[in-house]
């Protein structure tokens, strides 16, 4: 039986993160966020990639002895090439080379979106995996898109996003509320005590299975001027009722559009993953789809949804598995395609 060893390294945005996988399971998987940008409301890129400099040997390192082995036992290093920010990128990319190149092992580049979709495949006690073809709704703070997945290596976007991610636009109505970064966690905790129905967004209309999530930042932002002109503590009264009425018109967007992607396929094996995969209302609205209609859903686990290295050591090792590994000349790519 094989008995590989793949250490993947996560640093496309402001997680340095490191993880060990023996095969498809995980012996470790080690985040280092970086709490810097919450002061500035969003993510700095010159001070993301100043803190993964400093975090990403003792991350690699703590993951290591964490699994419980050495580095010499390692059989390949898996890597974030893109899509990211470049000089986020530039440091994970740079340190897994040299560390390949030093232990003498094969080097694996890795597509982000890809391990936000093959995370599925971590062998994880009462988790399934996928049967190919199923739909993927990637669902972050860089990206919104439904592919269709036919096997590990040959996907297909049908549909994305015209503008904004869902998870910007999370942030964003966030930020309108005064609520700090990133709002997302925050705006789906607070929706859980409000009502979805106190208050209406329209929802864009957008062709076929993609997405437009700016119109309705624009729609919340004149709502709460509207609003708050009449009534001053408008926010701080109704503020978990907001989160509740934004959060079930995210939610109704992401359906509708999944709903489509089934009829327009045939395929009702669904997976989501990226960060608002963490999101209780997505999460709830899959589950009660089982029953609805007839769907599958896949629901990532909590560590594995916002970035992390676990999902790019397990690409590493699938595409291990095929021999498939990159030239030392590879270099790191701010807007790679799936
Ligand atoms: O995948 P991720 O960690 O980084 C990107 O690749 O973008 O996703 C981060 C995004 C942020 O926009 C954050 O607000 C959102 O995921 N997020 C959530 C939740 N947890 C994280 N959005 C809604 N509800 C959540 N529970
Ligand atoms: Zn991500």
């Amino acid at each position: 039986k094989e008995n590989i060893y793949i250490l993947g390294i996560e640093s496309s945005c402001d997680d340095t993160s490191a993880a060990v996988l023996h095969n498809d399971r995980i012996l470790s998987n080690v985040v280092a966020n970086q709490t810097i940008h919450a002061e500035y409301g969003g993510v700095v890129p010159e001070l993301a990639s100043r803190a993964h400099q400093s975090n990403i040997v003792p991350v690699v390192d703590q993951a290591i002895k964490k699994a419980g082995i050495t580095k010499e036992q390692l059989n390949g290093i898996a890597f974030t090439r893109g899509p990211g920010l470049m000089g986020s990128l530039l440091v994970g990319t740079s340190f897994a080379k040299s560390l390949a190149l030093g232990l003498n092992i094969p080097l694996i580049d890795v597509n982000h979106m890809q391990g936000h979709i093959l995370a599925h495949y971590i062998d994880e006690e009462g988790h399934n995996k996928p049967p190919f073809p199923f739909l993927a709704m990637t669902i972050s703070g860089g990206h919104t898109q439904i592919v269709k997945v036919n096997n590990y290596f040959d996907m297909e976007v049908i549909g994305e996003t015209i503008d904004d991610a869902v998870g910007e636009a999370y942030d964003k109505s966030g930020k309108l509320l005064g609520l700090g970064y990133p709002a997302g966690p925050q705006i789906d905790k607070l929706a859980q005590l409000g009502n979805p129905k106190a208050f209406q967004f329209t929802k864009p209309k957008v062709e076929g299975l993609n997405f437009s999530f700016s119109g309705l930042k624009t729609a919340i932002l004149y709502f709460i001027q509207r609003e708050t002109k009449a009534n001053p503590n408008f926010i701080k009264e109704h503020l978990n009722d907001i989160c509740a009425s934004i959060q079930y018109t995210i939610i109704g967007i992401l359906m509708d559009k999944l709903k489509r992607a089934t009829k327009e396929t045939g395929i009702t094996h669904i997976a989501i993953g990226g960060g608002v995969s963490a999101n209780s209302g997505i999460r709830k609205a899959l589950k009660d789809a089982e029953s609805k209609f007839g769907w599958t859903t896949y629901i990532p686990k909590f560590e594995y949804t916002t970035d992390n290295a676990a999902m790019i050591a397990i690409v590493g090792y699938l595409k291990y598995r095929n021999n498939d590994f990159s030239d030392f000349d590879v270099m790191a790519t701010a807007r790679l395609k799936i």
